[in-house]
């Protein structure tokens, strides 16, 4: 399933974030210092440095943000993030087709966490740059996602992806990973379904036993598929 998630930051924490990360300068480190063995020839872009002062404020600053976006949680089932990561693709620099690795270390406190979910939150507006799609291919083909800075897309983390080569100005933006309490994207997604469908009932002031049936059956599901 791959939603997009909008306005998870709002202007001033976007200002404050942009401003950070333009001011970066000598932080931004060549971005193969986090790619597998199997991404790292293909990847051409800058990273903040892992577990930096300036990564982790503002990693810090996005995953309360997330605290606070019912869409987020409706759709993830966040179990553990992974500390927000940030990229820079100046002109020429891609990111080629890949799958993210499947396992990752928090540097943060040294606990593994499986990757089921994929994110990227857009920091740079679409009109500073041309090209830098993210191209996320899944059964339906291949989707492009360029979004307004704020707004962020989330995908399961099983999917094949890139990121074109951005042929004017510099695209920024922040990554990073989440296992869910669900794993399978199906069950995810049908989870979500019904969760839709619980809050739409409730906002139609329906029938409240259906309703609460509905309700059992979403907790059911999820006594049945969630982890914690
Ligand atoms: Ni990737």
């Amino acid at each position: 399933m791959l939603i997009h998630i909008p306005r998870v930051l709002g202007p001033a924490q976007l200002a404050f974030v942009r401003d950070r990360l333009d001011r970066a300068g000598e932080d931004w480190v060549d971005g193969r210092v986090t790619a597998g063995y199997q991404s790292a020839s293909v990847k051409h872009n800058q990273q903040l440095a892992e577990n930096s002062p300036l990564a982790n404020e503002l990693g810090d600053l996005i995953l309360a943000a997330l605290e606070q976006n019912p869409l987020f949680i409706s759709t993830v089932l966040p179990d553990k993030v992974y500390p927000p990561l940030f990229n820079r693709y100046a002109e020429g620099m891609n990111f080629g087709s890949h799958v993210d690795g499947s396992v990752r270390i928090n540097p943060g406190n040294g606990r593994k966490l499986r990757t089921d979910v994929s994110a990227t939150l857009f920091i740079s507006e679409p009109h500073e740059y041309d090209g830098g799609e993210l191209m996320i291919e899944d059964t339906y083909g291949a989707h492009s996602v360029k979004l307004a800075a704020g707004d962020m897309v989330v995908y399961p983390a099983t999917s094949l992806h890139r990121v074109n080569p951005v042929t004017r100005g510099a695209r920024l933006a922040s990554f990073f990973w989440v296992q869910s309490m669900v794993r399978d994207d199906a069950q995810r997604t049908l989870l979500y379904d019904l969760d839709s469908a619980i809050q739409a009932l409730a906002a139609s002031q329906a029938e409240g036993e259906v309703r609460t049936r509905l309700v059992g059956c979403y907790h059911n599901l999820m006594r049945m598929w969630g982890e914690v």
